[in-house]
C-alpha cells in the first residue's frame, strides 16, 4: 500500500511540474509565431484563418506598423495634412474644367495651334501663362489677359519649382480647375480637346513622370543633406512636365517641408553634384507620399534616344503624318537608366487598369514647324 501510495504522489508532483513547463513551451511557440507572422505577413490568406475566420485582416490590424525611423515633429505634421487632403473627396463641381498652365520664357510659339485645339471647348479649360523673361504677345484670345504674375527662372534651379507652384497656386483659384496641365512652350497637341479631357478627367490618378535611376544624373545627385526626411531609398528621377488631379496640386501647396529640402540641398554646383530640382523634387515627393496615385509616366512625349544634352527638336520637315501616327501609337513608357549599363525600364502604360497609348502632348517643335502640324491637326487627332 505504501509503495504504491509513493508512487502516485511522485507522479502526482511529476505532472505538476510538467504543468507549467508545457504552457511555457506553448506561449513561446505561439510568441515565435506571431513574431514570424508579423515579419513575414502571411501571402495566402489561408493562412490567416488559424487565427480568425475573418482573415488577415484581423491579424495585422493591431500589429502597429514598423516605423522605419522615428518620424521628426515637422514630418508627422506634414504626414497628417497630407494624409488629410488624400482622403477628402473632392468637392463635386458643375462645371469640371482642365488647367493648362503654360511656363515659357516669353511669347508662345505655338498659339495657333492651341487655338485651334481649344476652339469650341470654351467653359471646359482655363489657361495660365507664367513667362520668365519677356512679356509675351498673343495671338490667341484663350491667351489674352491669361499672364500671371512671373518671375526669372534659372535653369536647374529651386525657381523652376516656383514657377510651377506660382502657377498651380493661380489655377487652383478656380474651384472648377479639377486637373493641372503643366506644358512649355515647345509642347503640342496630339489629340482633340475631347479626348484629352477624358483622359485626363476619368481617372483618379495624377500623371507624374518619375523612376529609379541609380546612375549619376539620378542617384547621383542625392545629397545626405537631405536627410532624415529624405532618403536615398526614397529618391526619384522624371521629367517636370506633370498632370496633377486637384488634391495633389492641393498637397504641392501645402508642402513646405520636402520642398525646402529640395530648396537647399538640390541644385547646380552643390557638393560638386548637378542636381537639377524640377527633375527630383514632384517625382520624390509623390513617390513618398502616394506612389499609388501617380501613373509613374509623363504625358508629354520627348525623344532622348540620341542621348545628347538635349532631347531631339522637329523641324518643319520632320512633321509628317507619320512621325505623330509613332507618337501617338506608342503604348509602353521607357526610362534609361545614366549608369553604363544604360538599362531600359520599360512599362506598359495602364489607363485604368487598360493598356492605353501613353501620350496626349508632344516636345520639342521648332516654332516654324507650326504650319505643317495645323495642316496635319485635323488629320492626326482622328486616330
Ligand atoms: C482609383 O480608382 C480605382 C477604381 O477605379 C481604385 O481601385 C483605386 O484605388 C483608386 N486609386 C486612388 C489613388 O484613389
Ligand atoms: C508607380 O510606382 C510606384 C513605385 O514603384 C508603385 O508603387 C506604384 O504602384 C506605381 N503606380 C502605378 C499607377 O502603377
Ligand atoms: C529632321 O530634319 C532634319 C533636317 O531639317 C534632318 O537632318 C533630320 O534627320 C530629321 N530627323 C528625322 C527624325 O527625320
Ligand atoms: C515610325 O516608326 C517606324 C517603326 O518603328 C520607323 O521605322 C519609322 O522610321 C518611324 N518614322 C518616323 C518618321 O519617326
Ligand atoms: C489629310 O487628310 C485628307 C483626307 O483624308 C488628305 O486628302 C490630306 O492629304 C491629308 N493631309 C495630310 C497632310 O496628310
Amino acid at each position: 500500500m505504501g509503495k504504491v501510495q509513493l508512487l502516485a504522489e511522485q507522479r502526482h508532483a511529476r505532472t505538476q511540474l510538467r504543468k507549467p513547463v508545457w504552457i511555457m513551451v506553448l506561449i513561446f511557440v505561439f510568441i515565435l509565431f506571431l513574431i514570424s507572422a508579423y515579419v513575414h505577413p502571411p501571402q495566402s490568406s489561408s493562412a490567416c484563418y488559424i487565427f480568425s475566420s475573418r482573415g488577415c485582416k484581423v491579424l495585422t490590424d493591431w500589429l502597429p506598423p514598423i516605423p522605419s525611423r522615428e518620424y521628426t515633429d515637422e514630418e508627422i505634421a506634414s504626414r497628417i495634412v497630407i494624409k488629410e487632403i488624400l482622403s477628402t473627396p473632392s468637392p463635386e463641381t458643375r462645371n469640371p474644367k482642365i488647367a493648362f498652365m503654360f511656363l515659357s520664357p516669353g511669347s508662345l510659339p505655338f498659339e495657333r495651334l492651341w487655338d485651334r485645339f481649344f476652339r469650341g471647348h470654351e467653359g471646359r479649360f482655363t489657361v495660365y501663362v507664367h513667362s520668365s523673361k519677356e512679356k509675351p504677345v498673343h495671338v490667341s484670345r484663350y491667351f489674352i489677359n491669361r499672364d500671371i504674375r512671373s518671375e526669372q527662372v534659372i535653369w536647374g534651379k529651386i525657381s523652376m519649382v516656383d514657377a510651377e507652384k506660382r502657377l498651380l497656386a493661380n489655377a487652383l483659384h478656380d474651384p472648377n480647375n479639377q486637373h493641372f496641365v503643366l506644358l512649355s512652350d515647345s509642347c503640342v497637341p496630339l489629340h482633340t480637346f475631347d479626348y484629352v479631357y477624358d483622359y485626363l478627367m476619368h481617372t483618379n490618378i495624377s500623371f507624374v513622370d518619375c523612376f529609379t535611376d541609380p546612375g549619376p544624373h539620378g542617384n547621383g545627385r542625392y545629397s545626405e543633406h537631405m536627410l532624415p526626411e529624405v532618403e536615398k531609398k526614397d529618391f526619384r528621377k522624371g521629367a517636370q512636365w506633370f498632370t496633377l488631379k486637384r488634391k495633389h496640386a492641393l498637397i504641392v501647396m501645402a508642402d513646405n517641408l520636402y520642398y525646402s529640402k529640395f530648396r537647399d540641398y538640390c541644385k547646380p554646383g552643390l557638393d560638386g553634384k548637378n542636381c537639377i530640382a524640377d527633375e527630383h523634387y514632384i517625382p520624390t515627393f509623390f513617390n513618398m507620399i502616394d506612389p499609388g496615385g501617380i501613373a509613374n509616366w509623363s504625358v508629354t512625349h520627348v525623344d532622348w534616344s540620341e542621348r545628347k544634352w538635349h532631347p531631339k527638336s522637329y523641324t518643319a520637315e520632320n512633321v509628317t503624318y507619320e512621325l505623330i501616327k509613332n507618337i501617338t501609337s506608342i503604348d509602353v513608357s521607357i526610362h534609361v537608366t545614366s549608369n553604363e549599363k544604360h538599362e531600359e525600364q520599360i512599362m506598359p502604360c495602364l489607363w485604368n487598369g487598360v493598356k492605353r497609348p501613353c501620350y496626349l502632348f508632344a516636345r520639342k517643335f521648332y516654332p516654324e514647324a507650326q504650319d505643317n502640324l495645323l495642316d496635319l491637326f485635323s488629320n492626326y487627332t482622328t486616330f
